[in-house]
């Protein structure tokens, strides 16, 4: 499984201990910035991650930022991007079964690292179910 990942400046410090765990959890990641906690602009780093996992060969996307609802609102404009601002690890199951969402959304000024860490595995670990929800993502689609 090939990951990008980005954030912006709040989310810089949990987006690099993301990459530091994927990356030695064996996972294919590649951080789209940004590199600092210099203030940037969220839709920027958004929109590098949904086009990697549109245009070329990642499977699924983390974006990071103060409170993951500005990444997960500008996601969500790219068709064929469902994203999901989770702060739990239910959520993070459910969105993955049900939702079949490849972006996946977190705060760092709303979720503790070790809670990230545990919604993260749960994310990453969850097969989507397909069955009834596909009619549904369909819908999302037309
Ligand atoms: C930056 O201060 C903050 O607005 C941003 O990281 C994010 O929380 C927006 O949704």
């Amino acid at each position: 499984m090939k990951i990008a990942i980005a954030s912006d400046h709040g989310g810089y410090n949990l987006k690099n201990i993301i990459y530091n765990h994927l990356v030695s959890n064996g996972y294919e990641v590649v951080d789209f910035g940004t590199d600092s906690l210099k203030s940037c602009d969220y839709p920027i780093y958004a929109k590098k991650v949904c086009n990697a996992i549109l245009n070329t060969e990642f499977d699924k996307g983390i974006l990071v930022c103060g409170t993951g609802i500005g990444m997960s609102i500008c996601a969500n404009r790219f068709k064929g991007i469902r994203a999901a601002c989770v702060s739990d690890t239910f959520s993070a199951k459910m969105t993955r079964a049900h939702n079949n969402s490849n972006v996946l959304c977190l705060g760092e000024r709303v979720v503790g690292q070790g809670l990230a860490l545990e919604i993260l595995k749960a994310w990453l670990n969850t097969e989507y179910e397909a069955g009834r929800h596909q009619k549904r993502l369909d819908l999302i689609e037309e």
